[in-house]
């Protein structure tokens, strides 16, 4: 099915009023057993839908394609709000999918990548799976080494979101999800939010929103690995990237921050300049042993609180290049140290290491135990709010 958003331009032909579901595709779809036998596509906001499987209780589980007038496309599921493919031109036109994933949904529930994911409640890694809050210790799940990662072991990234074709010029998707009081351990029951919309000059726009019954925490981000050359197609090295940023927070062994502040200058962190990924990612430096490679967050220079140019980053052979904005103050670059070639990735490719980088918008990791850092705490009456936008472009260099 992730194969057929490579075939854009059938479009519904019935005038009918309002959201009508148009049968588009009915041939070829059986014969795996695992494919969904229809598409259908609204006439209203042009969006494709298909069925992409099912979740343990039975819930029907859908990848909807966003097309724009330039033929980019990007395709979403409501399993994890995840962000599963994105059609983006080169300097001559030629389409790639510049993010990895799966072809099928059980691989996206198995293997525990957080490919495109939204990632919530906490984004990022909280030291020793606890945090305290008015005076209460909060104790979250253990999943990477002695913390709690990317919002613990069932997270937002595994849940199904609740989603809205969202009608208008530009395709846009709304997605919802409820969070129990005491969910993953978080305190507070929390209604999460993010729309999704695809514009006109090829930029994804992410709007996040949350709000909460009960003083909480939250850190959320999508955990899209971006190859700018095409997913599958050999390693990110080569890329050039810059970060708006002169300052990381260095980790421990167990990559939770220490708490300081540290300039990059003169470091293998300096992307102050477009410097390309794998320049110098294996010098003999603490920092990126602890990581196995890139994987820190950056302090971003900000004017102030709202959408910024955060970082940029180029493939010099195709000329496909990225620009993240976003509002928050942090972003975590990791450079794909932790894949190892094993899983099956789209049509049977596998990702070795360092087969691709994201970039993650997001308040800086472990915040609730660093009083230091930007908050992330949550209370009743308020609404989190975080916008990022991934536009793609071209460059000549
Ligand atoms: C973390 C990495 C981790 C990856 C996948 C990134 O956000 O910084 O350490 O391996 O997510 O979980």
């Amino acid at each position: 099915m992730i194969n057929n958003i490579r075939e854009s331009g059938t479009k519904g032909l019935l005038g009918l009023v309002g959201l009508i579901a148009v049968l588009l595709a009915v041939t070829g779809a059986c014969t795996s057993g695992k494919q969904p036998a229809t598409e259908t596509q609204s006439q209203e906001t042009g969006i494709k839908r298909s069925v992409f499987g099912k979740m343990p209780d039975g819930q029907e589980v859908h990848l909807y394609t966003l097309t724009n007038s330039n033929g980019m496309q990007v395709a979403i599921t409501d399993f994890g709000a995840r962000i599963v493919s994105i059609l983006a031109p080169d300097r001559n036109g030629k389409m790639a999918d510049v993010v990895l994933g799966f072809d099928n949904l059980p691989d996206y529930m198995k293997y525990n990548t957080y490919f495109g994911a939204l990632v919530g409640r906490y984004a990022n890694r909280i030291g020793g799976a606890k945090f305290t809050l008015d005076g209460k210790v909060y104790h979250l799940p253990v999943n990477n080494g002695p913390n709690s990662l990317h919002g613990g072991i069932k997270g937002f990234d595994k849940r199904f979101w609740t989603t809205t074709e969202i009608p208008g010029e530009k395709p846009a998707l709304e997605m919802t999800y409820f969070s129990k009081d005491g969910e993953e351990g978080y305190p507070g029951n929390m209604h999460a939010k993010v729309v999704y919309t695809l514009m006109k000059d090829n930029a994804l726009k992410i709007d996040y929103s949350a709000t909460t019954d009960k003083d909480t925490v939250i850190n959320l981000t999508n955990h899209s690995y971006f190859n700018l050359a095409g997913e599958g197609n050999g390693n990110i090295l080569k890329q050039v990237l810059w970060i708006n940023s002169d300052e990381i927070t260095p980790v421990d062994a167990t990559q939770i921050p220490t708490g300081k502040i540290m300039k990059v200058d003169g470091t293998p962190f300096d992307f102050q300049t477009p410097t390309a990924i794998g320049a110098r990612i294996n010098e003999d430096n603490q920092q990126l042993k602890f990581g196995k490679g890139y994987d820190i967050n950056y302090i971003l220079n900000r004017k102030g609180p709202g959408l910024e140019l955060a970082a940029r980053a180029y493939d010099p052979d195709s000329g496909r290049e990225l620009e993240v904005y976003t509002t928050e103050p942090g972003i975590q670059f990791y450079s794909g140290n932790f894949l190892d070639g094993t899983i099956p990735g789209k049509g049977g490719k596998t990702y070795g290491p360092r087969s691709a980088f994201c970039l993650e918008t997001q308040h800086y990791p472990d915040s609730p135990n660093h009083a230091n850092f930007p908050t992330t705490e949550l209370k009743p009456g308020e609404t989190f709010h975080q916008v990022t936008v991934f536009k793609f472009t071209t460059t000549s260099k």
